[in-house]
């Protein structure tokens, strides 16, 4: 038939032979996230409104307390993960410790979800594209006690990780390791459509995104390859062209789709710049690499990291493979 929609939930489905030993969960875990998605991008959609509706973090008209978008966000990814019942606890940048799942359907729960509820929080409020970021883990014990240090595994060994960008329109994109699959959301039938399958990203672009602001406090190498992206030079397209809009997930779609760098790095300040290991570079990194993109720290492969804690940070490299190892090379000689 022409023009045949898969719907997430058909292609989840579709998909489940993938994984022969699992006996449905992490499909209906991924569909459970898609659920969530939808509602937060209701949320989202009404966000211009809070003039009307009351200030987040003040009250609205009738006095309820309106929550701040990030929290509501935390809120319904948290309960629909609990109420699937496939999950056995979450960590989110919402969520100093982790979160435990103690429903009775999530007693026996293989998966570890680590979450990014809502990222670009300050372009909530401008009408900026925003994400949310998830990557899945599967439990290795049973035994309660060992929940936290299960968490620390290696990016190697997520088994689904994927975002949501709510932006001109609504996506989400997510990989088990078998590809990059990206889905629309329809509004009009509230299904997310396979509209972008098997995403390859270009093995070189012409974007470099990054905040310049702190350029002052970059490494010399860093300061290097930035100038080397701003020199003219035909042969490579250069200078590339510079664009950062400051939510993460918008960012890394954008240059996934379109071929480019993205960089946040170690500052003075910052050692370790500002990205999250767990929920923001980890599972970009596996989507990037998914797609044939790369994703270091600046010298080290980020799936290949061990973590130390939950809200880890470590300096973020990622994109086109061919310009991720030019970057990687600058930081190396030291600029
Ligand atoms: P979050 O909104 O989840 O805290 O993440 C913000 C992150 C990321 O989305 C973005 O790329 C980066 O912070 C921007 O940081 P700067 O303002 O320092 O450039
Ligand atoms: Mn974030
Ligand atoms: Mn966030």
């Amino acid at each position: 038939m022409k023009n045949k929609v898969t719907t997430l939930g058909q292609f989840i489905i579709e998909r489940q032979s993938d994984f022969p030993f699992a006996k449905g969960e992490l499909s209906r875990l991924l569909r459970d996230i898609g659920i969530a998605a939808k509602i937060v991008n209701r949320e989202v959609n009404k966000a211009g409104l809070v003039d009307i509706l009351g200030e987040a973090g003040g009250s609205n008209i009738q006095g309820e307390q309106v929550k701040k978008l990030d929290v509501y966000a935390n809120e319904q990814f948290i309960a629909a993960l609990g109420s699937g019942g496939e999950t056995c606890a979450v960590a989110s940048e919402e969520n100093e410790d982790l979160v435990p799942i103690d429903t009775l359907v999530s007693k026996n729960a293989k998966y570890l979800v680590c979450i990014d509820p809502l990222d670009g929080s300050s372009n909530i409020d401008v009408n900026v594209s925003i994400g949310t970021i998830f990557s899945i883990y599967r439990r290795k014990h049973e035994e309660p006690a060992s929940i936290l240090s299960e968490f620390l595994q290696k990016g190697t060994e997520q088994v689904a990780a994927g975002y949501v960008i709510y932006g001109s329109s609504t996506m989400m994109v997510y990989t088990t390791g078998k590809g990059v699959n990206g889905f629309t959301l329809d509004p009009s039938i509230g299904e997310f459509c396979l509209s972008h399958p098997d995403i390859k990203t270009p093995s070189t672009g012409n974007i470099y995104s990054v905040n310049e602001g702190n350029f002052k406090h970059f490494q010399d190498g860093v300061k290097a390859y930035l100038r080397w992206c701003q020199e003219e030079d035909k042969a490579t397209g250069r200078p590339y062209s510079s664009r950062y809009i400051g939510s993460l997930v918008a960012d890394f779609h954008r240059n996934l789709l379109k071929g480019g760098i993205y960089i946040y790095p170690s500052t003075k300040k910052a050692p370790n710049g500002k990205l999250r290991l767990l929920y923001e570079c980890n599972p970009l990194a596996w989507i990037a690499e998914q797609a044939g993109g790369k994703a270091s720290d600046g010298k080290n492969r980020i799936l290949e990291i061990k973590p130390e804690s939950l809200h880890q940070r470590v300096p973020l490299f990622i994109g086109s493979p061919e310009m991720v190892t030019m970057a990687e090379k600058f930081v190396s000689e030291g600029g």
